[in-house]
Formats: structure tokens, sequence, C-alpha cells
């Protein structure tokens, strides 16, 4: 079952950023450069099997200048071949591993549910990858609308088994003396399907936050950046995956299609408004059909002070 939203086509143009123009315009060129001009439709399929790190450096009025904190951002795994086999999933470890960040989060939708798997990755494989992350602070989770609609009990196990803490609707606080932060991670917004595109969320955002019990600043993780309309001001800063970026986009124009409320507004990028700030990455792996169009899979890092 996936969303299907008729009101996208009737959304205003989504801002984009210059990272976002930058990441899409590599993909596309680096792919059909390698390719051949004439065959930009298999260069840009080509571009599901890419893998790039995109950084971002937001300046949120509520987190402290002098707090130094990078945090590496992985989103919507999807594992499963063709695009997404385990040795994929290693390499996207491997290069998480490698930006050596002080704190790893982990944005849902872990297993491939498209029709078209070549390669059946199972809970455990997948999980026992994901077990190779380490950062100072930690590395959290929090599941994802695929995770639910499709074996969320499964899910939680490989987890658990792997001892990586799934936030669902809660919140820690985490951070050197002097220097903490919150963090926390609310439950999924489409986990029970219960009507033709209706969905009854597990999420509790003001139930999360009411676990906030200091003035320490606040980082919030969410699977679909749909509630950041509701996000207050006291969140520092926002993560989300879940749109892939749109997966199928064409240059310069929003995306065809986004699983989202609001169309292209939340789709992909640095998005701020009204002084609030929220990351959506444009995820790893793929749903619906295993292939990507000007959206090239990505690890984001964010760095939040100087
Ligand atoms: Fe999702």
């Amino acid at each position: 079952m996936t969303i299907v939203n008729p009101r996208v086509l009737s959304q205003p143009p989504r801002q984009v950023t210059r990272r976002g123009l930058l990441t899409r315009g590599l993909a596309l060129t680096g792919a059909a450069g390698l390719i051949g001009s004439g065959t930009a439709a298999y260069a840009a399929v080509d571009a599901a099997n890419g893998l790039v790190v995109t950084d971002y450096a937001p300046v949120p009025r509520n987190w402290p200048a002098r707090q130094r904190l990078t945090i590496t951002v992985i989103a919507d795994i999807h594992a499963g071949g063709p695009n997404m086999g385990i040795a994929r999933v290693r390499d996207v470890v491997d290069t998480a591993i490698s930006l050596n960040s002080d704190l790893v989060v982990i944005l849902g939708d872990y297993f491939a549910t498209h029709r078209f798997i070549t390669e059946h990755v199972p809970h455990a494989a997948w999980a026992a990858e994901l077990a190779r992350l380490k950062a100072r602070f930690g590395v959290y989770a929090i599941l994802g609308n695929h995770d639910w609609w499709h074996d969320v009990e499964g899910v939680r196990a490989a987890l658990r088994h792997v001892h990586i803490p799934l936030m669902a609707n809660d919140a820690v606080l985490l951070g050197d003396r002097g220097a903490k932060f919150w963090l926390a991670g609310v439950d999924d917004q489409l986990a029970h399907i219960i009507g033709r595109y209706q969905f009854k969320g597990e999420d509790d955002l003001p139930g999360t936050l009411a676990k906030v019990k200091t003035d320490d600043p606040v980082i919030l993780l969410v699977h679909e950046p749909d509630i950041f309309t509701k996000v207050p001001p006291r969140v520092a800063l926002t993560l989300a995956g879940h749109t892939h970026g749109g997966q199928i986009v064409l240059p310069y124009v929003p995306p065809i299609w986004t699983p989202s409320e609001y169309g292209a507004r939340f789709a992909y990028g640095h998005i701020v408004e009204q002084d609030r700030h929220m990351i959506v990455s444009g995820g790893l792996g793929t749903s619906k059909v295993p292939l990507r169009f000007g959206v090239t899979p990505e690890i984001v890092r964010v760095t939040l002070g100087a």
C-alpha cells in the first residue's frame, strides 16, 4: 500500500536550495556523462545506485552557537535488491562510519516492500550491518510507515537484537557536561491504514516533548516531514526522511509525486519556516519501484554550532 495524494500537482513549487540543485545536477550530469547523452533514461535509473554525502550547517536560533555537534542521518534504507542488496547496505554503513559523527540517527523504513525485489535481505542481515555504526553520543532509530505496514514487530526485534534504541515518542538527554541536548523521536504518523488514503498515526508530539525536562536544545527525529507544521519553535532542528526527495525528479521542477499532504513543500533539503529548521533527507533506497531519477541516494551530515 502506498500513499497517493492527488493534491500534489496543485501545490506551489517548492523552494529548492542551491545544495539540492547541485546534488541533483551532479547526479544527472555525472551519470549521463558516463553513459552518454543518448541514454539519459538509463543514467537516471543508475542514480539509484549512487551514493553522496550531503552536508548541512543550519544555524537555528535556539541552538547554542558554541555547542558543536555533528550528526549522521541515515534514512529509508529499504534493504533489498536490485539496488539495496546486502553488499550495498554494507557500503552505506561503511561510508556512514567514515564520517565519524558525534551522533548517528536512522529514520525508518528499513526494508524493501516493492514488488520487484530481486534480493531479499533478512531483518537480521540489515540490522547486523547497522550494528557496526558507532558514535560518541550513540546510535538511535525511529520507525517508518513501511515498517508499521509490513512487519513492525520484526523490525523492532531486529533493532533490539543489535541494541539500537528505538525512539517511539520518547526523548533522551545526551551530550557533554555544559553542552547537553535532547534527542527526541516520534513514532510513525501513518502507522495504520484505516481507509483509502486515510491513516492513523502512532505519533505523539506533545507527549514526546513533555519528556523534555530542561532548557537544553532539542533535536527531533520524525519519519514523515509533514508533522513539521506542528513542531514548536522550542525544537532547534527537525530531521526527517520518507519522501526520497520525490524519488523521480526532473531537473529544475518540483517532484512529479511526493508522499506528503503538502506536496513538494517538504520534499527535500533544508527548510526554514517561521524561524524553525527542518532537514529532509532524500534517503537511500526506493519504494514502489526500484528506480530513482535525479535524486541520488544520500547520507546526510549535519553540523551544528562552531
Ligand atoms: Fe516512508
